[in-house]
């Protein structure tokens, strides 16, 4: 049974107002297979009686699940891989050297989902801090779904997924065997803290940071939300500091005071005109 055009404005209606993530009226089947899946999990009956019991009678938890469920967490290792070669060829050795007097260096990963992309970021920064341990460096990790950040938490990766971006040498280097899968090291996981953030509620409780990635996420929001979470990027991230989006997210045209730096074959923004 499909749902039907008021089940379906409701979810859209409570996905944009609690993450802003947009559902056009072609994803029907997609609020559908997710809510199913959802429905299972949870042991109710069928999509329909889940979003009464959200509506009618107002259960948050259940809300929320509804909203997690929304959210598209594909991710992989050193995805789109540029982005990873310019922070391990021009950006890390250069704020490495700039910030050399108070080895403090801080990462922000926005949009954190199961992980891969923060331990990506692990791995290059202590491969090329000259000593880690000297270092206060720290990945600050964060995504509305508690759920994938559950995952990330635990570090553990099947092959299929350690197979998608790692390479061999970084994976025996920073990894170990735990049963069939394989689990991140002790020292790169401390390196990362996991938070649950919603980009779309008030920023409180972050630091100044020196790099930003907010990397296919903005994707998801209509140009208002995009220029709002930019905008506060800006007060997060440090003057001489980098913003990094995803292959098909853009700053341009949307009057924000950043400029953009060519890395090669990408594109990372700056603070200021
Ligand atoms: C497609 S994944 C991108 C993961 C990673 N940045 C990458 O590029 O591989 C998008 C992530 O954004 C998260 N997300 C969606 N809406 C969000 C919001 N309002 N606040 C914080 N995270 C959000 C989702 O839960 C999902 O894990």
């Amino acid at each position: 049974m499909s749902i039907t055009k008021q089940d379906f404005n409701f979810v859209r209606d409570v996905v944009r107002s609690r993450s802003a993530i947009l559902l056009d009226d072609n994803k029907g089947y997609l609020v559908e297979m997710r809510l199913s899946a959802l429905a299972q999990k949870e042991g109710i009956d069928d999509v329909q009686t889940l979003i009464s019991t959200v509506r009618d009678k107002g259960n948050i938890s259940l809300r929320e699940l509804m909203v997690e469920a929304m959210t598209t967490n594909e991710t992989s290792f050193f995805r789109d891989r540029h982005p990873f070669d310019a922070m391990r060829d021009t950006i890390l050795p250069e704020l490495i050297e700039k910030r050399a007097a108070t080895r403090s260096l801080k990462i922000w990963c926005g949009a954190a989902s199961t992980g891969q992309e923060p331990y990506s970021l692990a791995i290059l920064l202590r491969d090329s801090l000259p000593h880690p341990s000297l270092w206060d460096s720290k990945i600050i990790a964060t995504d509305i779904s508690p759920e994938v950040l559950g995952k990330a938490e635990r570090g553990l990766y099947t092959q299929h997924e350690v197979g998608r971006g790692l390479p061999a040498a970084m994976l025996v280097k920073h990894f170990k065997r735990t049963g069939l899968e394989w689990e991140v090291k002790d020292e790169l996981k401390a390196m990362v803290d996991y938070r649950r953030f919603n980009l779309v509620e008030p920023w409180m409780g972050l630091p100044k940071f020196d790099i930003i990635f907010m990397r296919n996420v903005l994707i998801y929001f209509d140009t208002d939300v995009k220029k709002q979470i930019l905008t506060n990027a800006l007060k997060y991230l440090a003057p001489d500091g980098y913003l990094f989006l995803g292959g098909s997210e853009t700053l341009l045209g949307l009057g924000l005071d950043y400029h953009r730096v060519n890395l090669g074959p990408v594109s990372a923004y700056c603070p200021g005109a």
